[in-house]
């Protein structure tokens, strides 16, 4: 069998598919702002209750960076980003400073004028999805829980969860390499591990395409690895779904050492490689999902569901 037949034998979600069915079908133009805009996705969360990354500074304006980078005095380390980036592009993760001199993630030490320079491109829109102006904005950088810091190098990990018309339906964890420069992207080099929905447990890994059972930095096993706090993981992705109106989303979810589970950033076109890291199809799922969720079905009902239909799609029942 090809390579794509094996895929679509086993219900892996394309590209053509997911933008045609389920985003058109679910996510509507209108509701896109609130996740494609960072600053926007914490406002609505915020009035929700729902803990994100707190922001420690915001320049919207070229003429703002110079207050912006003023604030980020009171702090030894943080993360500049821009509100409408995507795929881990523009983030720089500031680890360590001395004085005017900071120490990018990966060991590289810059100067404010570097800083100040990086997030004038942020507003110029360098890295926004649509190159539009952008605004630039400096984030606590959060720390890697204490049972995953064996498995990340440079940075924080980061929980995908994929949830569903409000039901998670697959879920990885992302960890940070050398080479991915303290980013859990998986398009900058990091690890993708998918996890049990059910039990909260890694289960299978892949960097660059390729299956690993170890981290490529420390030598590390990645597999068999219990997400923590992994029922609140959940709640709060879903909780923050069920805010966005958006009825096929990925939230990203980060358990912060001090903090515990906040969340990161939503989206509204998820990548497919979660599949890929769960050698398993969304297609069963999405489709199940359709046949049973209800509208009057609450959160907790609604992650029981995602969890039972996992384990079945797991034991190949829906396959
Ligand atoms: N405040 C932060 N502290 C530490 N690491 C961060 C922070 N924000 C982002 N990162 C790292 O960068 C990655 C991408 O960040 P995210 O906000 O999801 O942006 P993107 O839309 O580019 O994916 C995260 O998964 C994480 O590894
Ligand atoms: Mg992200």
């Amino acid at each position: 069998m090809s390579l794509a037949s094996r895929l679509r034998a086993i219900g892996v979600l394309g590209m053509n598919r997911r933008n045609g069915v389920y985003t058109s079908r679910w996510n509507r133009r209108a509701h896109y702002p609130s996740v494609d805009d960072k600053l926007e996705t914490k406002r609505l969360l915020r009035d929700a209750g729902i803990a994100t990354a707190p922001v420690l500074a915001v320049a919207r304006t070229y003429s703002e960076v110079r207050g912006m980078l003023r604030e980020l005095d009171a702090y030894a380390s943080f993360v500049i980003k821009p509100a409408h980036g995507a795929m881990g592009n523009g983030i720089l993760v500031v680890s360590e400073r001395d004085g005017d001199w900071f120490r990018r993630t990966g060991g590289q030490w810059i100067d404010r004028r570097a800083l100040a320079y990086h997030s004038q491109s942020i507003i110029s829109g360098a890295y926004a999805l649509g190159g539009q102006p952008d605004v630039a904005f400096a984030e606590e950088r959060l720390s890697v829980h204490p049972d995953l810091r064996a498995i990340s190098t440079e940075g924080v990990p980061d929980v995908r969860v994929v949830v569903y018309r409000g039901v998670p339906v697959m879920s990885m964890t992302r960890l940070p390499t050398h080479r991915s420069r303290g980013r859990a992207n998986l398009h900058q080099g990091a690890v993708g591990a998918g996890i049990e929905l059910d039990s909260g447990v890694t289960n299978f890994a892949v960097c660059d395409g390729r299956a690993v059972d170890v981290h490529p930095d420390t030598q590390q096993a990645v597999l068999a690895r219990a997400i923590p706090d992994f029922e609140r993981v959940l709640e709060i992705a879903v909780r923050a779904s069920d805010q966005t109106r958006l009825g096929y989303v990925g939230a990203d979810v980060v358990v912060d050492e001090d903090h515990g589970p906040l969340v990161l950033e939503l989206n509204a076109r998820p990548g497919l490689a979660i599949q890929i890291a769960n050698r398993a199809g969304l297609v069963p799922r999405l489709e199940e999902v359709d046949r049973r969720v209800r509208p009057e079905m609450h959160w907790p009902e609604r992650i029981a569901l995602g969890r039972e239909i996992a384990r079945r799609a797991r034991g190949g029942a829906l396959q």
